[in-house]
């Protein structure tokens, strides 16, 4: 990273981050990989160090970071566990929702807790059969009196069962598919509201990624975003725009985290009486990685300086960034494996978990075949506005 392209407020929260990072995550990285359960100390420190809600404007209680100094953070988070990095991550996809849809009432209702580190929220758009294709869910939310009444289940739902509150996208016009779709936020304790399977995860395995349960659960008109049915889909499609380069952020710092690891280590191994570095063969490796991943951070943060320049169409950036920095990170990480030899591919050394980690950034918030579907999108249809 060239120190003179940030400000001294980027540098301020990245190194906040990293001593978060390298005090309260990496100690505990591989405990929690094998327990499998959540970091709630991690949390806690997080909370502690006031990065809560680096991506909220101050005006609900947040720092007002914007997407950049979100993706720095997340960054250095990632370094030291990818799954403590996205564990942090989601609450910026579960509240941007509320930040670009919410009325003033709910922003004011529901951002500060988060921002405080009170509160968690999930993000709830993909079902058992609706990944890829999110428009063709059919968890409903019908109307009864002044109540939403929520049914169908919830899949692959990340940090859902620590989350106090979950924005939930669901049909309430059917026959109109996308523009049918809206989005509410319920309340971890709404009756009817149940956490269900625990998915045994390859990677990222101290966030719990769930199923939700919605039978018969009832919430308040109120929770509706923006007071207004039909708008979600669009909402949960903007929110990914602002979402991609974090998990871009978490692919980048995985990949630097696990670099740094490996270009350690073949300075200290030694074989044919020399160190492993000393090979032209391995310093070309390094020296294609680190380019690799110098230049998937800069489209990152260019994506992430558009979104909080306001520019109206991150669409393609968005996907972009997300596809460059996530095949980095699993072409970074894989390689890295490769250069801790034997040690690489066994729990004594921390590397095999950067890959394991490493492998989801290419498939959630948009498998990487969805991104280059968004990017075409895009190129043709700048294609025909020129031409028309
Ligand atoms: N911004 C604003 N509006 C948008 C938009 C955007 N980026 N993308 C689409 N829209 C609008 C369209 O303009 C269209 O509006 P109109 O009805 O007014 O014309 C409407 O939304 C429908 O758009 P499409 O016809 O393009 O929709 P589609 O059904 O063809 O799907 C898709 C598009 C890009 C494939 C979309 O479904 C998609 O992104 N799929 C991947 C979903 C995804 O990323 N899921 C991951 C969820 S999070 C997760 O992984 C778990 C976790 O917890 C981390």
């Amino acid at each position: 990273m060239i120190k003179e392209l940030y400000t001294a407020e980027n540098h301020e929260f990245k190194e906040r981050a990293r001593e978060v990072a390298e005090k309260a995550m990496r100690p505990v990285a591989a405990k929690y990989d094998v327990e499998q359960t959540y970091p709630w100390e991690v949390q806690k420190a997080i909370k502690e160090a006031g990065l809560s809600g680096v991506w909220i404007p101050k005006e609900y209680g947040g720092s007002g970071g914007g997407v950049l100094n979100l993706c720095l953070v997340i960054e250095e988070f990632s370094k030291a566990c990818g799954g403590m990095g996205v564990a942090y991550a989601v609450n910026a996809l579960g509240t941007f929702p509320i930040i670009l849809g919410g009325t003033e009432e709910q922003k004011l209702r529901w951002l500060p807790d988060v921002a405080s580190g009170d509160k968690l929220v999930a993000f709830g758009l993909s079902e058992k059969d609706a990944g890829s294709d999110a428009a063709s869910m059919t968890t409903t939310a019908v109307k009864d009196g002044d109540e939403y009444v929520l049914n169908g289940e919830k899949k692959w739902n990340t940090g859902g069962a620590v989350a106090s509150l979950n924005t939930i996208f669901a049909v309430t016009q059917p026959g109109r598919g996308a523009r049918g779709i809206s989005g509410i936020v319920v309340e971890k304790d709404r009756p009817g509201y149940r956490v269900g399977k625990h998915e045994d995860k390859m990677g990222i395995r101290c966030v719990p990624v769930v199923e939700i349960h919605l039978e018969d659960c009832r919430v308040p008109v109120e929770n509706l975003l923006g007071n207004n049915e039909g708008g979600g889909f669009k909402h949960a499609m903007k929110t990914l725009d602002l979402a991609r380069p974090g998990v871009a952020a978490q692919a980048i710092g995985l990949a630097q985290g696990a670099f740094d690891l490996a270009v350690e280590y073949t300075t200290k191994r030694q074989q044919f009486g020399q160190s492993i570095s000393a090979f032209q063969g391995i310093q070309w490796m390094m020296a294609d990685m680190q380019t690799q991943i110098e230049a998937a951070r800069q489209l990152v943060h260019t994506t992430a300086r558009a979104a909080d320049a306001g520019a109206k169409n991150i669409g393609k950036l968005s996907a972009m960034c997300k596809l460059m920095a996530t095949d980095t990170a699993m072409k970074v990480t894989t390689e890295c494996v490769q250069l801790f030899g034997g040690y690489g591919y066994i729990k004594d050394y921390p590397i095999e978990k950067y890959m394991r980690d490493a492998k989801i950034t290419q498939i959630y918030e948009g498998t990487n075949q969805i991104q280059r579907l968004v990017i075409a999108r895009h190129i043709l249809r700048e294609a025909a506005s020129r031409a028309s």
